[in-house]
């Protein structure tokens, strides 16, 4: 989703922030802009498209200070109008803005009617909103009173041109982190877009209002508190955002599945026995439910989630879609826990039901890639799923780390002893092999590009890998993709087979194996072109793919390296832009 960016200090800031804007283009955007200090005037300079289209009007500009956006379509069609940064009426606030302004209408009714506006958008607003109040207020009053008048997200920053020399912040609900290096002050939606210019950063709490010169950093709460500074040491390192030799960061994502599962190893493993806190997992135990609330791909690795604290652990489980769960009202048992999956521990809808059940004082964790995200400094406990940072949109070894951490938990939590530890090091071994054979993936690639509509099936732990890997299908290669548990195929779908459609079974379960292939050959008589992804040990000779034989309630975590490559593949035969799917974000930020 949007993304901001801003720097003040010794180094060129307009460089400082087009570097940083780059880093956060895998968040999905499509305009982007600058607004730039000159001479003590301040300088707009937006374009729809890419930020290397921006980079040629500000060639050559040196700069003290400066704040960046890419923007990702809400309010108002992505066009050069509406990009940020957006002024206010006269010109004296400039603004970026991460968020959505729910009432905007109604503001813009109370107290802009004598107000023009240039965009479609509901940030201009904003800006309008600090001039209305500095008539008669301060700056600092004028912004803090504007906060509190926003129902909606908001991460701004402000640039005032009659005090150049600052860059002012505000944030509710929306990410902001702000980093401190040597030679200045910098700011970014995420860790990556400080990487360079901050040795230290400082994620912002919400309803913060901040005032930053090059030397230092003065937050507030809404009512003129000051906040105490609470820098750490930055954790991510550049190489984790370089593609290297790769020609995506989706296949270099791929191919990092087996390492993460080693280092999934030596975090949470010290000899047998599983190292994680104790109250964590006392806290679990005395649950009567387990509550796991996801989105996307974070909520189909949920309902693996499920099945092994189910099995193991014996206590019922539920999953939830966060989007779903904040409008509704499920009955909760007497000493329910819940589990939060996300990848970047941003995600509105997550954030919303969060909100309600710590309202609802229940104990809360979050298994997350992101320790320094919103998510975690709202839970109680929190796991870290040590994927290292994900770039491209469509989430692999995010999904797969979630796996691994959720079976390592439910291990901790239950009292049974399995032989967890060798048997992910097989699954790490058995991915390699996978990643040897790409090229019969990329073959069903191939085959599959020029269909509007293909079928992926499975039954069990095998139908949720199956729904994985039709939205990891419809994500970046656009083809209309639908996962069935094969079962149901009778009961309607099947009726939607003519000749060639594809259909993929995706086969590791030994309870399932003949009835999935029995319910495949109902297809293949109705003319579909069918597809097996099997393992070794249920394999027949005529099978597409056959993965290794691993642990049976594993397997799904290789089977899925599979349907991985098919969707990358199928992208660049398409030849499109996978890392950065049309109209997805990385970090959806909003409702
Ligand atoms: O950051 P999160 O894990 O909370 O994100 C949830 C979904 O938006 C995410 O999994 C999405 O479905 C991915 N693009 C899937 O590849």
């Amino acid at each position: 989703m949007c993304g901001i960016v801003g720097y003040i200090g010794k180094f060129n800031a307009l460089e400082a922030v087009i570097e940083g804007l780059k880093k956060l283009e895998y968040r999905g955007y499509d305009s982007a802009g600058v607004a730039y200090k000159k001479e003590n005037d301040i300088k707009i300079c937006k374009e729809k498209g890419r930020v290397i289209d921006l980079e040629k009007c500000i060639m050559d500009i040196d700069s003290s200070l400066a704040i960046g956006h890419t923007r990702w379509a809400t309010h108002g069609e992505p066009n050069q109008r509406n990009a940020h940064p957006h002024s206010s009426m006269t010109g004296r606030f400039v603004i970026v803005h991460n968020g959505i302004v729910e009432n905007y209408q109604k503001l813009k009714f109370e107290y802009l009617n004598d107000y023009s506006f240039s965009s479609e958008t509901d940030t201009e607003i904003i800006a309008d909103l600090i001039e209305y109040f500095s008539n008669t207020l301060s700056v600092e009053e004028s912004i803090r009173k504007t906060m509190s008048l926003i129902e909606g997200s908001y991460a701004c920053l402000i640039i005032d041109k009659k005090h150049p020399n600052h860059i002012y912040c505000m944030k509710d609900k929306s990410p902001l982190l702000v980093g401190k290096g040597k030679d200045g002050i910098s700011f970014s939606s995420d860790i990556t877009g400080l990487i360079d210019y901050a040795e230290e950063y400082m994620p912002l709490e919400d309803k913060t209002f901040g005032i930053i010169d090059a030397e230092d950093v003065y937050l507030q709460d809404m009512i003129g508190l000051p906040i105490e500074n609470r820098f750490q040491k930055m954790a991510i390192q550049k190489e984790e955002i370089d593609k290297q030799t790769f020609d995506h960061f989706m296949l270099k994502e791929i191919y990092e599945q087996p390492m993460m599962i080693r280092n999934l190893i030596h975090h949470y493993f010290s000899g047998e026995e599983v190292r994680i806190s104790p109250k964590l997992i006392h806290h679990i135990r005395q649950s009567d439910k387990i509550n796991f609330v996801a989105c996307g791909s974070s909520m189909y690795a949920s309902y693996f989630a499920k099945y092994y604290f189910e099995k193991l652990c014996g206590i019922p489980c539920e999953v939830f879609c966060a989007s779903e769960l904040v409008y509704s009202t499920p009955l909760i048992s007497k000493r329910p826990f819940f589990i939060f999956f996300s990848q970047s521990g941003e995600t509105a809808d997550l954030l919303a039901v969060m909100k309600k059940v710590k309202k609802q004082k229940h104990p809360i964790l979050t298994i997350t890639n992101t320790i320094e995200s919103s998510m975690v400094r709202l839970s109680d406990y929190h796991l870290n799923i040590y994927a290292g940072k994900e770039i491209a949109v469509a989430s692999t070894k995010a999904y797969t780390a979630m796996l691994v951490t959720s079976t390592i938990l439910a291990r901790a939590v239950s009292k049974t002893k399995t032989n967890l530890k060798n048997n992910l090091k097989a699954v790490s071994l058995a991915m390699e092999k996978v990643l040897e054979n790409k090229e019969v993936c990329r073959g069903i690639a191939q085959s599959i590009i020029n269909q509007e509509d293909l079928f992926y099936i499975g039954r069990g732990i095998d139908y949720w890998t199956a729904l994985e890997a039709s939205l990891k299908l419809k994500e970046i290669a656009y083809i209309h993709t639908e996962a069935f548990s094969s079962g149901e195929l009778k009961h309607g779908p099947i009726a939607l087979i003519t000749k060639n459609t594809p259909v993929i079974a995706i086969i590791t379960q030994e309870g399932t194996n003949r009835i999935t292939r029995s319910n495949l050959a109902e297809t293949e008589s109705r003319g579909a072109k069918t597809y097996v992804i099997a393992s070794k040990s249920l394999s027949t000779p005529s099978d597409d793919v056959i993965i290794p034989n691993v642990a049976h309630y594993l397997s799904p975590l290789v089977s899925v390296l599979v349907v991985q490559l098919i969707a990358y593949y199928a992208a660049v035969f398409k030849q499109n832009d996978v890392d950065k799917p049309k109209n997805l974000a990385k970090s959806v930020t909003v409702e």
